[in-house]
């Protein structure tokens, strides 16, 4: 059985119909197993945090949601809050790109990963609460952990807060860890070993992983599945390997020629035009304003024409082997 499973998605903001509302995210279908990775990327305003959101039941009050989010076979849109506080603190856990938001400023680390241990019926008393928490601490790389607990969140970098909110997120050994842009902040050397962590831990215990990013590289790196989202829809599915070997729809193959090469190699080439996320290219395909392969089949029904699969599927009316030049934005 899937760990989630996400049925036909649809989030909208603002005012309903064609009458300036927002669809943030349109029809979303995904299934994520137990005990692998997922990278969830597209670029700024896709809907990727959205989905996310859906997923941990923390949307935002004005969000219009349709369809249905399961974890472990359990629906969870329309659940009650306190279900929800209850199923984020023992099952999912969340690492956010900012810590210093989500950490409070005037608590010590150490009282913070203990508030979240406080539930752990494994656990006696105050002291072993505070030797897991130093454990925990230890676990994602900080050296002198007793010491650390005392500390506050401005006294110690943005990478070893990083590192605490990903000891608090995996303090109760959650089945699914999700993380939305968790290096994003975060300077090269920094994400690189923040990134290694992230590998190890969900190696080590088993957890599944998803990652959301603008930076199919990072993605890359450590996911094992890839979705990559566009304009509230996901429009490519693959494992990572099949995503680069052989990209199918023209937006996943413009984001590949934007990666940078380590080498330097190849030039990168921009993604030409921004996104138009208008209502009237709703019908369509939202990349067909940007793509050089659209026709007037791209702005008809898209869904009836491909039908979206969680796995391997490509929402192109003309999906590709051969990756095309684009042309510039219209203007
Ligand atoms: N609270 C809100 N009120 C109204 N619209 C919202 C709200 N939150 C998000 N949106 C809309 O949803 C769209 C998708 O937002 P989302 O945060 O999921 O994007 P994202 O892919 O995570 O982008 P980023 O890479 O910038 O984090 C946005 O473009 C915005 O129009
Ligand atoms: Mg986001």
């Amino acid at each position: 059985m899937s760990l989630v499973t996400v049925n036909d998605l649809s989030i909208e903001f603002g005012r309903g119909g064609a009458a300036g509302g927002v669809r943030a995210v349109d029809a979303v279908e995904l299934a994520i197993e137990p005990g692998r990775t997922y990278g969830l990327v597209g670029e700024s305003g896709s809907g990727k945090s959205m989905t996310a959101m859906a997923i941990l039941g923390l949307l935002p009050r004005s969000a219009r949601v349709t369809g249905s989010v399961t974890f472990d076979g359990q629906e969870i849109t329309g659940l009650r809050a306190r279900a929800l506080r209850e199923l984020r603190r023992t099952r999912i856990g969340v690492v956010f790109q900012d810590p210093m938001t989500s950490l409070n400023p005037t608590m010590t680390l150490g009282s913070q990963v203990e508030e979240i241990l406080r539930f752990d019926p494994g656990i006696g008393g105050r002291r072993e609460r505070r030797d897991r928490a130093a454990g925990l601490l230890d676990e994602v790389g900080l050296a002198d952990p007793a010491r650390r607990l005392g500390e506050y969140p401005h006294e110690i970098s943005g990478g070893m807060r990083q590192r605490v909110m990903i000891a608090m997120a995996i303090a109760n050994r959650p089945s699914l860890l999700i993380a939305d842009e968790p290096t994003t902040a975060l300077d090269v050397t920094v994400q690189a070993q923040i990134l290694e962590l992230l590998q190890r831990l969900v190696a080590d215990h088993g957890t599944t992983l998803l990652m959301i990013t603008h930076d199919l590289g990072v993605a890359a790196g450590v996911c094992d599945e890839m979705m990559v989202m566009y304009g509230g829809r996901i429009v490519e599915s693959n494992s990572a390997h099949g995503l680069f070997a052989d990209p199918r729809h023209p937006y996943t193959q413009a984001l590949l020629r934007a990666v940078p090469r380590i080498d330097g190699a190849e030039a990168v080439e921009p993604i030409a035009g921004s996104p138009v996320y208008a209502p009237d290219w709703r019908a369509g395909c939202a990349f067909a304003p940007r793509c050089a392969r659209r026709d007037t089949a791209c702005v008809g029904e898209v869904e009836r024409l491909i039908a979206p699969r969680p796995v391997d599927g490509v929402r192109c009316v003309h999906p590709g082997p051969v990756p095309v030049p684009l042309e510039g934005a219209l203007s």
